[in-house]
């Protein structure tokens, strides 16, 4: 699947977004290595921080649905610079994805930026400090 094919979806993602107090709708698409695409938006709560991003909503639709492998994601939002997730999803994506998974970052001009996970969440906590890199 084409990036931009995957930005579309991303940005069809968004316009679902549930944000009353922000209005600031996000948009994520996943493409998962079945060839799937699993998207996502934020989704938000009076009790503000049950709010879930776009990225994790996405990022659990998939996980649920049995997908473990993933190729890319796009992240869309309506900022001036290409929209940065938030830290918490980093550490999702952690879990998820390959060092390496190209992650496309973009607004709504279509900038796009393009990094991954080793770089937006660099000496990051692995599932493998819990077991093989713990002291016994
Ligand atoms: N948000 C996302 O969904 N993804 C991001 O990458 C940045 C922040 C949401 C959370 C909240 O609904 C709104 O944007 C403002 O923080």
């Amino acid at each position: 699947m084409e990036n931009n094919e995957l930005l579309q979806s991303a940005k069809e993602a968004l316009k679902g977004a549930y944000v009353p107090y922000s209005q600031f709708p996000v948009g994520a698409a996943l493409l998962a290595k079945s060839g799937k695409v699993y998207t996502g938006c934020n989704i938000e709560n009076a009790s503000y921080p049950l709010t879930c991003c776009a990225e994790r909503v996405a990022i659990f639709k998939a996980i649920s649905n049995g997908e473990r492998q993933f190729s890319k994601m796009v992240v869309v939002a309506d900022t001036d610079r290409p929209v940065p997730p938030c830290g918490a999803c980093r550490q999702v994506m952690n879990e998820f994805f390959d060092a390496k998974m190209p992650i496309y970052l973009a607004n709504q001009t279509n900038e796009i930026k393009l990094v991954n996970i080793e770089s937006l969440l660099p000496f990051s906590f692995q599932p493998t400090d819990l077991n093989e890199n713990r002291r016994k």
